[in-house]
């Protein structure tokens, strides 16, 4: 029975001890710890509930995973209504909202102004009873919305609980939403994996949380920032007031400035729309709130809006423009992209004369066609899109676009497996698959060549300067200076990127190499566990699968990637030049436990995380479940089925003294 009530108190101080950093980590950007000591924390936690699963409490920490997919969506009235704002185009428009608002307060109140920044995402209300998160919901029409708590409380900057004695019942709103460099890179993940891409952050936010799946929702970057209270608002004396208050119960507060009068709100939002690009994911506007709750009351609302708030909208990132053409871009995964050629355009300061198209059902669905009349949109550097065809400017001289059956460059069958969105060239020496694996190489994400972009890699290639990415690492100055645009110190600073490259870690190597299916977060994964060596030689579908985040497709893709002569090969190659095949995350690999997995279970001398600690210090990796790739597990007291699994599989079972000795 103490036992128990032991491990229910580590239990419930590890979740504190998590919630604590999530909080410094998601809300409050400033860590404290390192990722593998996080890690370790939540691996402890993980660990002891799955052997107590009776203590497992639905606030948990560890609950963020998601639980069984739903039949469909329940239902929310919201007790206070979620409302919409009044729209402000021009800033002639905000002056005369000022006027109506002091002509409505008398002459004698002067009203103050909060401004935010308008988010493009999706609007959604928590609840919180006693300080525990008890439900979530989507506005919905404003007076029922959808119940997404499962899915809400995925997201790691929700918080199961507040700080700083909340009220009885809070119901915090604001908008979920996912950044744009979130949105690129999960968009190039699905790509690779021949998954359909979302248009925009907002689509890809909203349908990440209208997911009857919450595990899925779980694997989603979204981010939540919060702007209002609807239950539980009435105690806050100014919205500003309200706002400092969210903050302090541990929520992440969307940012905020107090003004004087509305010029300086005029000239926030002019600030605002210049530098809207500046901000790393989509707004549309700047909303203005009139400050004092007593003047909010009794300006009051109109139909579903406030008469005390306005949106000062930007002018949209969107523009009308003829589609000219249709053009195959074939990507360095082999897929073949449709791509807009468009009339010129300027979009928001920037001349647009291409944009995605996605794949062929994007076009069927959206129904464009050559010749059309269509809506461009971008957002921040994410490459411009076709949104839709304006049907009503048709002249009937348009055309159908029908996806070649072979490939444009080097003319071999293409193929679309069933299932599939993408169309792909498989010809593994398509020489568009060399350039644009080089393109990708030398990208900023992978081995970051500063100079190496697009444009200078394709006349390389097409100087047969270099035909795969080794080539890259044997240019000489020599070689580039006198091509058109080089110069002496140019075709230098250039060499010295491309040396420069060869100390990024192992991770954006694997990254670099273009395996399918592998983004940039599984190349960390994978690293953290293999090196370039092990790869090659003895990794297999089961061993990789274990990784926490590598499904077994991911994990045959590697497999089959390393069996290839030909990517045998450029890897041989790539090693000799000097490039990082070293496994990452300071695990030496020749430590006394190198590439030994070690699970850990029951209760020890010591907390779990000092163990994980010293094994990783060995060049050990610490595993949750116990298997027969498993090389020895460390049971301490009560170390339950872990341990009897240990004995069916005949692991060799370890004690504290056990595991010293082995450390030595
Ligand atoms: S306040 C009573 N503040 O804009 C006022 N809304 O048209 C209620 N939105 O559905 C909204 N950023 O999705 C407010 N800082 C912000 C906002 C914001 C985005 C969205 C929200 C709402 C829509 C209103």
């Amino acid at each position: 029975m103490t036992e128990k009530r032991d491990v229910r108190g580590r239990i419930e101080a590890l979740r504190e001890q998590v919630r604590y950093h999530n909080r410094r980590y998601h809300i409050e950007d400033a860590p404290e710890i390192s990722d593998p000591e996080y890690d370790a924390l939540v691996g402890e936690l993980e660990a002891l509930e799955a052997e107590h699963p009776e203590l497992v409490t639905p606030d948990s920490p560890t609950q963020r995973v998601g639980g069984e997919p739903m039949e469909g969506f329940e239902e929310i009235r919201h007790a206070v209504p979620m409302l919409s704002l009044a729209n402000a185009r021009r800033t002639e428009d905000l002056r005369e909202w000022d006027a109506r608002v002091r002509r409505l307060l008398g002459e004698d109140e002067e009203p103050r102004y909060v401004t935010e920044l308008k988010i493009d995402g999706l609007a959604v209300s928590l609840r919180y009873e006693g300080g525990r998160l008890v439900r979530g919901a989507t506005r919905g029409n404003g007076t029922v919305g959808e119940d997404v708590s499962a899915q809400l409380r995925t997201i790691r900057s929700v918080p199961d609980r507040l700080d700083d004695d909340p009220p009885a019942v809070l119901e915090p709103r604001g908008e979920a939403y996912i950044a744009l460099a979130d949105f690129e890179r999960l968009n190039e993940e699905l790509e690779a994996e021949g998954k359909k891409t979302f248009a925009n952050p907002r689509n890809l936010a909203a349908g990440s949380i209208r997911q009857l799946d919450p595990k899925v929702t779980a694997r989603r970057p979204l981010t939540i920032l919060l702007y209002g209270v609807g239950e539980g608002g009435e105690i806050f004396e100014s919205h500003s007031g309200m706002l400092a208050a969210l903050k302090g119960y541990g929520l992440r507060v969307n940012p905020y400035e107090v003004h004087e009068g509305i010029e300086s709100v005029v000239a926030e939002c002019e600030r605002w729309a210049r530098e809207r690009e500046s901000v790393g994911y989509q707004i549309d506007g700047v909303v203005v709130k009139v400050d004092s709750r007593e003047q909010q009351l009794a300006l009051g609302s109109v139909a579903k809006s406030p008469r005390w708030a306005i949106a000062y909208k930007f002018e949209p990132l969107a523009g009308r423009t003829k589609l000219l053409d249709i053009i195959i871009n074939v990507g360095r995964t082999g897929a073949l992209t449709p791509q807009a050629v468009l009339e010129p355009v300027n979009v928001g300061g920037v001349t647009i004369s291409k944009a995605t198209l996605h794949n062929e059902d994007y076009v069927r669905e959206k129904g464009i066609l050559i010749g059309d009349t269509v809506v461009i949109e971008r957002a921040g550097d994410v490459i411009p899109q076709v949104v839709k065809a304006i049907v009503e400017d048709r002249n009937g001289g348009e055309r159908e676009f029908v996806m070649p059956s072979r490939c444009p460059v080097c003319d071999e069958p293409v193929s679309r497996p069933p299932g599939e969105a993408v169309t792909r060239c498989v010809n593994a020496r398509c020489p568009a698959l060399a350039l644009e694996h080089i393109i990708h190489w030398a990208s900023k994400s992978a081995m970051d060549i500063d100079g190496l972009g697009e444009k200078l890699a394709r006349r390389l290639f097409d100087l047969g300067l270099i035909k795969d990415v080794a080539d890259v690492y044997e240019l000489q100055a020599e070689q580039l200076v006198p091509l058109e645009g080089f110069g002496e110190k140019s075709a230098e600073n250039l060499v010295r990127a491309i040396e420069k490259s060869k100390e990024q870690p192992f991770s954006r190597v694997l990254y670099a190499l273009g395996v399918r299916h592998v983004g940039s977060v599984t190349a960390e994964l994978v690293a953290s566990r293999f090196s370039g060596e092990d790869l090659m030689q003895s990794a297999t579908v089961e061993g990789l699968a274990e990784i926490k985040g590598v499904g077994e497709v991911v994990a045959r893709a590697i497999v089959e990637y390393f069996s290839l002569e030909d990517n045998q090969n450029l890897v041989g190659r790539l090693m000799e030049i000097g490039l990082n095949f070293e496994r990452e995350a300071g695990r030496p690999a020749d430590g006394p436990l190198a590439g030994k997995r070690v699970v850990i279970t029951g209760t020890l001398e010591r907390p779990r995380s000092f163990y994980v600690e010293q094994l990783e210090g060995a060049g050990g990796t610490f595993t949750s479940s116990v298997s027969k790739n498993t090389d020895y597990v460390l049971a301490g007291e009560e170390a339950g089925s872990k341990l009897e699994r240990a004995r069916e599989l005949d692991v060799p079972v370890l004690d504290e003294a056990g595991f010293e000795e082995l450390l030595s």
